[in-house]
C-alpha cells in the first residue's frame, strides 16, 4: 500500500511556497500541503499573494485575527460579489433576485460569513439547542445508528470507510437537528458538498453551476419544510428549525434569513464531520504505532470515564493533524498590523488552520500524530465569536463513531488506495474502501 500522504522534497516545498496561488493549487500541493505550510511558517508567515490577499500560517497570528473580530470582519460581500455574482448566475432564471446569484444569496446570509448584529441573532438560536445536556441526550442515538452501520459492515465484510460509515453519520444526526423527514435526507450530501465546494478558491465552469443548482434545490426543499413545520411547530428545547422559526423573542429572522441558515447548518455539521472521522481512520493506517497505543490505553481504561479521556485526546488530535476545515478569511476593516505586517484597510485574510495546527511555537513535534498529546489549543474550530458552534457535538460524534468503529475492528485494512476530496479548503477522503476479518 502507498503512503496515503506522498512525501514532497524540501526544494518542491520551497518553490510551491514561493508562487503560492490558491486560485492554482497542484495536485501535490493538495495531496500534501503541509512542507508548504512548514516552509512559509519559516520564511514568510504573512505571505502575500499575487491576488493582494495575504496568507497566515502563525497560530499565533490566528489566534490574534480570529480573537479581534472588530477589525477583522466575517461579512463577505466585498468578496462574494464578484466570486458568484456572474452571468448567467445573477440573472434570469438563475437569479435568485436581479444581479443576486444563488451562492452568493447563500453564503452572504449565513452567520459565519457575517458581523452583528445577524451573527448574534442566529448565533445565540441556534446555541440554545446545543446546551451541553441537549448533546449528551444525543449520545444514546448516536451509539444506536453507529452500531447499525457496524452491523452491516460486518455482514459486508468491510465496505466503504467514507460512504458506508463516516458520510453516513452526520447527515443523521444534523437531519435529527432540524428535525428532517428521514425519507429526505437522501440529496442532502449531495447539495451540501457542492455548495461548500463552491467555497473553494478556484472552482471549475461545473462546479460553479452545481453550487447554484444546489443552493436553489435545497432552499426550495426547506422553504416546503418550514412552511409544514409553522403549521405544526416541534419541540424548540430540541428542534432547531423550530427556534430558528420562532426567533430569540427580538426581532424575527426573514425568509430568507432563516432558509439559508438552514442549508448553512446542515451544510456546516455535514462534510466537516464526515472528514474528521474518515481523516481519523484513515491516520490510524498511516501511523501504525499510534493505532496499536490507541488499542493498548482502550483496553487498559477500567472504567467508561477513562475511555471516554483516551477517546477525547485522540480525537483532538485527529483534529489537530488533519483539520477537516483548513481555510477560513477575514477582511481588515482598517489600516492594521498581523505578525509585524502593515496591512491597509479592506485586505482580504486567508488563516490556514492546517498550518498554525502544526506550528512548532505552539506544539511540540507537531508533525507527528500523537493522540496522547496534552493541552491541545489546536484551532479545527476556529477561534473567537465565529468559533464552531457544533464542536461539542463534532467531538461527540468523532468519540463514538472513531471509538466504537476500532474496538469493533481492530484490524480493518484498506483495500485500495482511497480517493482524496483534493480540496483547499476541506480536507478529506471521498472513497475509501476496506475490509474486516
Ligand atoms: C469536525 C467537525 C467540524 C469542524 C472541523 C468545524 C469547523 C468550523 C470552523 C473552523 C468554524 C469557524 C469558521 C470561521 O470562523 O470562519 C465553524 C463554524 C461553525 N460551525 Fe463548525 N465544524 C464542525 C462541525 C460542526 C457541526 C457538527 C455543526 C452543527 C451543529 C457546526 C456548526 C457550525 C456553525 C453554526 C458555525 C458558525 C459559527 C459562527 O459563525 O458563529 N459545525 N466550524
Amino acid at each position: 500500500m502507498n503512503t496515503l500522504t506522498p512525501p514532497m522534497s524540501a526544494q518542491r516545498a520551497a518553490e510551491l511556497a514561493a508562487s503560492l496561488d490558491l486560485r492554482q493549487l497542484p495536485a501535490d500541493f493538495l495531496a500534501n500541503p503541509y512542507p508548504v505550510y512548514a516552509r512559509l511558517r519559516e520564511t514568510e508567515p504573512v505571505k502575500r499573494l499575487p491576488d493582494g490577499s495575504v496568507f497566515l500560517t502563525r497560530h499565533a497570528d490566528l489566534v490574534a485575527v480570529y480573537r479581534d473580530a472588530q477589525l477583522f470582519s466575517s461579512d463577505k460581500q466585498v468578496e462574494f460579489g464578484p466570486k458568484y455574482n456572474r452571468p448567467p448566475y445573477d440573472q434570469a432564471p438563475w437569479a435568485v433576485a436581479p444581479g443576486v446569484s444563488p451562492l452568493y444569496q447563500h453564503h452572504t446570509s449565513s452567520l459565519v460569513f457575517n458581523d452583528p448584529p445577524l451573527h448574534t441573532r442566529v448565533r445565540k438560536i441556534i446555541m440554545g439547542a446545543l446546551t451541553r445536556r441537549a448533546i449528551e441526550g444525543m449520545a444514546p442515538g448516536l451509539i444506536r445508528l453507529v452500531d447499525s452501520l457496524l452491523d452491516t459492515i460486518e455482514t459486508q465484510g468491510g465496505g466503504d470507510l467514507i460512504e458506508d460509515f463516516a458520510s453516513a453519520i452526520p447527515v443523521e444526526i444534523i437531519g435529527n437537528l432540524l428535525d428532517v423527514p428521514h425519507a429526505d435526507r437522501v440529496p442532502l450530501r449531495g447539495w451540501s458538498l457542492a455548495i461548500l465546494g463552491a467555497l473553494e478558491p478556484a472552482l471549475t465552469p461545473e462546479q460553479e453551476a452545481l453550487g447554484h443548482r444546489s443552493v436553489k434545490a435545497f432552499s426550495a426543499y426547506l422553504k416546503d419544510l418550514v412552511a409544514e413545520r409553522r403549521r405544526h411547530p416541534g419541540d424548540p428545547e430540541h428542534d432547531v428549525l423550530t427556534r430558528l422559526i420562532q426567533g430569540d423573542g427580538g426581532e424575527a429572522l426573514t425568509e430568507v434569513e432563516l432558509l439559508q441558515n438552514c442549508v448553512f447548518l446542515l451544510n456546516a455539521g455535514h462534510e466537516t464531520t464526515t472528514n474528521l472521522i474518515g481523516n481519523a481512520l484513515l491516520c490510524l493506517q498511516e501511523w501504525p504505532g499510534q493505532r496499536q497505543q490507541l488499542m493498548k490505553d482502550l483496553r487498559a481504561a477500567h472504567s467508561n470515564e477513562v475511555r471516554e479521556e483516551v477517546l477525547a485526546l485522540a480525537v483532538d488530535e485527529f483534529l489537530r493533524f488533519e483539520s477537516s476545515n483548513q481555510l477560513s478569511n477575514r477582511r481588515a476593516l482598517a489600516a492594521c498590523a498581523v505578525g509585524g505586517v502593515d496591512l491597509p484597510a479592506g485586505a482580504l485574510i486567508t488563516l490556514c488552520i492546517g498550518a498554525a495546527n502544526r506550528d512548532p511555537a505552539q506544539y511540540t513535534e507537531p508533525e507527528v500524530l500523537n493522540l496522547r498529546r496534552q493541552d491541545n489549543k489546536h484551532l479545527a474550530f476556529g477561534f473567537g465569536p465565529h468559533q464552531c458552534a457544533g464542536l461539542s457535538l463534532a467531538r461527540l460524534e468523532g468519540r463514538i463513531a472513531i471509538g466504537r468503529f476500532v474496538q469493533r475492528f481492530p484490524n480493518f485494512r484498506l483495500t485500495a488506495m482511497p480517493e482524496r476530496g483534493m480540496r483547499a479548503r476541506f480536507r478529506g477522503f471521498l472513497k475509501a474502501p476496506f475490509a474486516v476479518d
